[in-house]
């Protein structure tokens, strides 16, 4: 059986083609599962999971508890205001006592980059990425080029745009690296100040002119301002932005050609999206979140059957 280059999802970048392309195929086959009326397989039977969400999750969270029990897993939840990381206990001694218990994977997700990656060293569980502060967020691009691929097939030389809050976004280095890995076109678009510098150094185009990125583009992922992580302001006001990169159905309607609207959520109605995009027939948010649940159970068997 064909089995993933890696023990960890740590990030795409530590992904091959290969790996990429089992984890798609796999996904299928599990789309397939959760399509049947009885949508539960024995294929994780005896192995336990920890889910450690150390900051807020509403669909990733979701989505890799419920790919856990369709997979017939045991599964133990954390979240740190509920636990006694209130109390000082650090990151490392707070997973071993975890561990103590015969936890065979761990979910992460911390706000802290490089988290998952410092736990992989110190601890015998196969970790899985569920997103590192402003670093990677590989489950989340590995169903967005997912619902990409279903939507416009293979996306080697198709055009995909990242637009909005690039520096802050995980979702967006993790699809930068997994579009790049797939032989996608990938351009960056969103205000000067948030378009880190350099960044044409991994292989992609920027604009700051969000027309003639929609023009260009097949597909409009389209990122959350994330203002919880931003210290300093990088634009005068929310109302600013969404004049100049908020997307609205008079802007679509006036393209020459359609594309795909894509956001990993949440979104932030009114600024990014207007509602009448981000519910229209052009838009398939919701899809991903349906895909999202089947790329996890194919990450967790993969991780799990490879050990
Ligand atoms: N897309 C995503 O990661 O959403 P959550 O923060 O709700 O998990």
């Amino acid at each position: 059986m064909a089995s993933l280059s890696t023990r960890h999802l740590l990030g795409i970048k530590y992904l091959n083609e290969e790996d990429i392309r089992l984890i798609m195929d796999t996904t299928t086959h599990f789309k397939e599962v959760i399509n049947r009326p009885i949508k539960k397989v024995p294929s994780l039977r005896d192995i336990t999971i920890a889910n450690l969400f150390f900051e807020n999750s509403t669909r990733t969270k979701i989505s890799f508890e419920l790919a856990e029990k369709r997979l017939s897993a045991d599964v133990v939840n954390f979240s740190a205001s509920a636990s006694s990381v209130s109390k000082g206990e650090s990151l490392l001694d707070t997973v071993q006592n975890i561990l103590s218990m015969k936890v065979d994977m761990v979910v992460m997700r911390h706000p802290l980059q490089g988290a998952p990656v410092y736990l992989s060293r110190h601890i015998p569980a196969n970790i899985i990425n569920a997103g590192d502060g402003t670093h990677e967020h590989p489950t989340q691009a590995l169903l967005d080029l997912y619902s990409m691929m279903e939507k416009i097939g293979d996306v080697r030389g198709k055009k995909i745009a990242i637009i909005g809050d690039i520096r802050h976004s995980r979702v967006a280095l993790s699809n930068i690296f997994c579009l790049r890995k797939m032989g996608a076109e990938v351009r960056l678009c969103g205000p000067p100040t948030l378009i880190p510098r350099f960044i044409e150094s991994q292989g992609v185009s920027v604009s700051f002119d969000l027309r003639e990125t929609l023009e260009w583009a097949d597909v409009a992922n389209v990122l959350r301002i994330q203002l919880e992580r931003q210290n300093i302001s990088y634009f005068p006001s929310l109302r600013e932005y969404s004049l100049y990169y908020g997307i609205d159905k008079n802007l679509l309607n006036s393209l020459n050609s359609e594309v795909v609207i894509m956001h990993p959520g949440p979104i932030n109605r009114g600024v990014e999206l207007s509602s009448d995009v981000a519910d229209s027939d052009q838009s398939i948010i919701l899809h991903q979140v349906e895909n999202g649940l089947a790329v996890r159970m194919a990450v967790l068997f993969l991780l799990a059957t490879g050990n």
